[in-house]
């Protein structure tokens, strides 16, 4: 893609995925390296900007993740971030110790707003700060251009060279101003035009399938998730017949979504996908029975979903391209980009290759983040409500019914999440939660219904708000709403007779009750 270009380069710090996807908000793209990767590859990328982000470590700690000086030479704009700034300073000649008081949360920063990074910022804007070292005397050539009452230099810059630092992170919501500080860098200090757009990269990706597929076959996993669907579509506007899909219904999918995939890619749908429907619920019930570690149940799930996969696969014989729905924070994520530490190795990264006899891998959407995927939906015609579906995870419902996994169970947590998730539409705040479903919880207890003595399993309500999925927070739904769910589950789906609230943040918990 000849794009105009930023770079992140990562050291570590825990919001690096959210510095690229503000810098995509501004129409610039940006794709985020390693600190390890050499400056010959960063200087062939030509980027037309650079950024260096946050990270745990003390620059100046023996061992800490650092670059090479030369950086500083190569006449391409550098912004520095909290870690970055204060790199970006000791390699260059300034100072940097541990404060003598730790910043973190909003913090009020007085800024000098004649800086072409803070064009347009008020002289004093709430940012979020998170250090505990500072820099205690900027570089020859920097002067300040902002400061706290903590912290002498929040910002620092040399004109002339073009490189910017800032303690605070302007990625982070908190910061009020941070999207136009980010902007005035990519825009401003930068020049990139902004050219990067959803529809031209449909349109462009459209073209470069063509061209590669040519008249080959190609197979593509469809779960009905967001990803896949729009990789699915993508390749069928590409290349139409030539495309089969094959869809698992691995009996562990919320209710009726089996039926709802089929209706929009099926045969009767809109889009040309050679649709195949395989009903495996049995096959996984069966292989399921008697397990109830988490970790195990998620590979059984995987396993079986190859197997069934392959089987389809060796029916339509030998294919030349595969369709994985890879996107972009999962290729970050398993450690191929950045510097993430590998979270969790997700349902649709590896598996499939080693099986299935075929020639190449297609990833159409391995550059884009989940927003940006959703926005390539709708400019591809997909239904909102298809684009905007909740997060579902690979191995579905059989990791959010803890212990063994039945099909009655399965039964309970479907009907369950199905009337929270009708509930939460109802009082209209389904787009102001993250993440929200229901979990069956393996504890069964007595209660009391009519006059029956009741021995019956929990329900957990899980709901969280979440800008990246790497950390999440409770959801505050309102009393009343809860309330209501919990009557409806109770009073409609057998076999509960208690429902539960989980408060959990993650960390500890996940965002997921496995
Ligand atoms: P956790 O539970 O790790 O979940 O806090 C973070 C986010 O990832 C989703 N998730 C998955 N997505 N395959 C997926 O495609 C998986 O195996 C998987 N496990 C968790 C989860 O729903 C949440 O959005």
């Amino acid at each position: 893609m000849n794009q105009e270009k930023v770079i992140v380069i990562d050291f570590g710090g825990q919001y690096n995925q959210l510095v690229a996807r503000r810098v995509r908000e501004c129409n610039v793209y940006c794709e985020i390296y390693s600190y390890r990767t050499d400056i010959e590859q960063i200087k062939a990328m030509n980027p037309k900007g650079i950024i260096l982000t946050g990270g745990p470590n003390s620059c100046y700690g023996e061992g800490a993740p650092s670059y090479s000086k030369a950086l500083f030479e190569l006449g391409i704009p550098i912004l520095g971030l909290c870690y970055g700034a204060q790199l970006m300073m000791l390699l260059l000649g300034g100072s940097v110790e541990k404060a003598p008081v730790r910043e973190y949360g909003k913090t009020e920063v007085f800024v000098d707003s004649s800086s072409p990074l803070f064009e347009n910022v008020s002289k004093s804007t709430t940012c979020w700060m998170s250090h505990f070292d500072y820099i205690s005397r900027a570089a020859d050539g920097f002067s300040v251009t902002a400061h706290t009452a903590d912290c002498p230099v929040a910002a620092a810059e040399n004109r002339e060279k073009n490189l910017y630092a800032v303690q605070f992170h302007p990625e982070v919501l908190h910061t009020l101003e941070g999207t136009k500080i980010l902007s005035n860098f990519v825009r401003g200090v930068c020049g990139c035009a902004g050219t990067w757009r959803m529809d031209s990269f449909v349109e462009n990706s459209i073209q470069a399938i063509r061209e590669r597929v040519g008249d080959g076959k190609v197979l593509c996993a469809l779960s009905g998730g967001v990803d896949s669907s729009v990789a699915a579509v993508m390749l069928s506007k590409a290349i139409g017949s030539q495309l089969t899909c094959v869809f698992v219904d691995h009996g562990l999918l919320r209710k009726n979504e089996g039926d709802e995939v089929e209706e929009v890619f099926g045969s009767d749908g809109s889009y040309e996908l050679n649709f195949i429907r395989i009903n495996a619920q049995q096959r996984f019930y069966e292989k399921l029975a008697g397990v109830t570690e988490p970790e195990k149940k998620r590979k059984i799930i995987g396993e079986e979903f190859i197997r069934v996969f392959e089987e389809e696969a060796k029916k339509i014989g030998k294919v030349d391209f595969l369709v994985q729905g890879t996107i972009y924070p999962d290729v970050v994520e398993s450690g191929l980009g950045g510097e993430s530490a590998v979270i969790k190795s997700h349902h649709n990264v590896g598996g499939l290759p080693d099986y299935v006899d075929f020639k190449e891998i297609i990833e159409p959407l391995r550059d884009l983040f989940k927003d940006e995927v959703r926005k390539a939906g709708l400019e591809l015609g997909i239904p909102e409500k298809l684009v905007n579906r909740q997060p579902f995870p690979g191995p579905g419902l059989g990791i959010r019914i803890i212990g063994e996994v039945t099909a009655e169970k399965v039964r309970i947590v479907q009907d369950a999440d199905a009337i929270y998730r009708e509930e939460i539409a109802n009082a209209g705040i389904s787009q102001s939660i993250g993440q929200y479903f229901a979990a069956l919880t393996n504890m069964r207890s007595v209660g009391v219904m009519g006059d029956e003595r009741t021995y019956d399993y929990a329900v957990a309500l899980r709901a969280v708000n979440t800008i990246d999925f790497m950390t999440a927070e409770a959801a505050e739904i309102s009393f009343e709403v809860l309330q209501k769910v919990m009557g409806r589950i109770i009073n409609e789906v057998n076999g509960v007779n208690r429902v539960m609230y989980d408060l959990t943040s993650k960390p500890p918990g996940t965002i997921e009750f496995e």
